[in-house]
Parts: structure tokens; C-alpha cells; sequence
């Protein structure tokens, strides 16, 4: 068995501003979303996806299959954790207890499968990992009056990206576990990290930016033109 894409689509794009949510957004007349579903399960290792919407969307396309594979919809929450767990609750629990997840943003368009095959072959057990960049640039702390307090190191920092990999029933515990305690997570890893789990990080692309404004748009235009498939 595969493992499953979970893929949160249920935010409003607030800072990226306009009528229509960045996740569906179009580069060369695809739609950001769909750059993400079919560089997951075009995956030999990816068996299906769920995908989490706004319970008011409108422009989802209906679709019940990408590249010849499953994709089950569900209302998404509040905040992306809620979605993402929506999202663990419509894969069914007989089925679906063990399975990888691989949770992977809607606004992330450039993902390759080669680190997906990386991310897998260090997923197995029960930590997880997630795919990660090095942080390259000097990081200053800020102090009163907006003048700098220290520069931290950035020795051993690392930037969170998607998709992050889990065991279902073990993530779906924990962002219950989240939740429950009122912690506003904002990546899988650190639901599991409270946890007392050690996920891997697993270094990705550079370019598997996550479409946050329009600058990032422009970007990953010029990313996924210069993609030969
Ligand atoms: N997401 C979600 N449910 C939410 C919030 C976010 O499924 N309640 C999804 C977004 O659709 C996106 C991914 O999580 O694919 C990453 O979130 P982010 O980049 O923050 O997107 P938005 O929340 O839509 O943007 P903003 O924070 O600027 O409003
Ligand atoms: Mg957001």
C-alpha cells in the first residue's frame, strides 16, 4: 500500500490578497493546487489524495481522480491544522491506520520526485520526517525601538517545508493532542515534536517555495517554465 497525499487547501490567501484564494491561482493554465496534487500522485509511491476545502469554496473542480489515482475532498477547519486533520479523518480507519501520509501545502507548486522519494525512504518510522532547506541568510533579533538586540547564529536552523511524513494515526493523535491543549501549531513536525517524536529532516529543493504573495507567484512562474517534463 502507498502512502496518501493530504493536501490543506482550505485558507483564504489573506496576505496574498484578491478575489480568488492563491491555491487556485493558474501557472500555464493549471491551477496551483493542481501543480501540487499531480507532482505528488504522479509518484509511484503515492497511492491517492485527500484534499481539504473551505466549506464556502467554489472553485474546486470536482475532480475524483489525478493521473489515475483517488482524490477524496473534505471541509477543511479554521486553522490549517484543523484542516489537516479533517483531511487524516476521511481516510477510513481500517484501512488506513498505518499509511504514510505525506501532508504537502496546496500553494506549494514546484515540489520534484525525487525529494518526495527521499522524504519516503526516511519516513518509515514512527517519527516521521519532513523535507527542509538550511537557513542562508543572518538572522537578527530584534530589541526595543526597532534597533537589533543580537544576531542569532544559524548553525543548525532549519526552514520547515512540505510535504511532511507521518503515520497516520500517530499525526492524527497528536494534532488531536495540539488541539486539545489549545496549541496553535503551525507545521505537522511540531504537533509530533510535542509529543516527545524526533522527526527527520530530510534536506529538499530550495525552489519548493510556497506561494505566499504575489512576488513568490512571479518566482514559481519562472520555476515551473524552466521544468521540462
Ligand atoms: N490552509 C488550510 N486551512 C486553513 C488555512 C490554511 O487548508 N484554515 C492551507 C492553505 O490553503 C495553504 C496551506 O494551508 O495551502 C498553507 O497555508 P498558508 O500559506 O498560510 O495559506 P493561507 O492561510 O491561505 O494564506 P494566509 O495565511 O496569507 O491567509
Ligand atoms: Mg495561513
Amino acid at each position: 500500500a502507498g502512502a496518501w497525499a493530504v493536501v490543506p487547501a482550505a485558507g483564504r490567501g489573506t496576505r496574498f490578497g484578491g478575489e480568488l484564494p492563491k491555491q487556485y491561482l493558474t501557472i500555464n493554465g493549471k491551477p496551483l493546487i493542481e501543480h501540487a496534487l499531480r507532482a505528488l500522485l504522479s509518484h509511484p509511491g503515492v497511492a491517492g489524495a485527500v484534499v481539504a476545502l473551505a466549506p464556502d469554496d467554489t472553485h474546486w473542480p470536482g475532480w475524483t481522480e489525478v493521473e489515475g489515482k483517488p482524490v477524496i475532498r473534505c471541509v477543511g477547519g479554521t486553522e490549517r491544522a484543523d484542516s489537516v486533520l479533517a483531511a487524516l479523518h476521511a481516510l477510513s480507519d481500517d484501512a488506513h491506520d498505518d499509511t504514510l501520509v505525506l501532508v504537502h501545502d496546496a500553494a506549494r507548486p514546484n515540489l520534484w520526485h525525487r525529494d518526495i522519494t527521499r522524504l519516503l525512504d526516511s519516513a518509515g518510522d514512527n517519527d516521521g520526517a519532513i523535507l527542509a532547506a538550511p537557513v542562508r541568510d543572518t538572522l537578527k533579533r530584534a530589541g526595543d525601538g526597532g534597533r537589533i538586540e543580537c544576531t542569532e547564529s544559524r548553525e543548525r536552523l532549519w526552514r520547515a517545508l512540505t510535504p511532511q511524513a507521518f503515520r497516520r494515526c500517530a499525526l492524527r493523535d497528536a494534532l488531536e493532542h495540539a488541539a486539545r491543549d489549545g496549541i496553535a501549531v503551525t507545521d505537522e513536525a511540531m504537533a509530533m515534536e510535542r509529543t516527545g517524536a524526533r522527526p527527520r529532516l530530510v534536506e529538499g529543493r530550495e525552489d519548493n517555495l510556497k506561494v505566499t504573495t504575489p512576488a513568490d507567484l512571479a518566482l514559481a512562474e519562472f520555476l515551473l517554465a524552466r521544468r521540462v517534463h
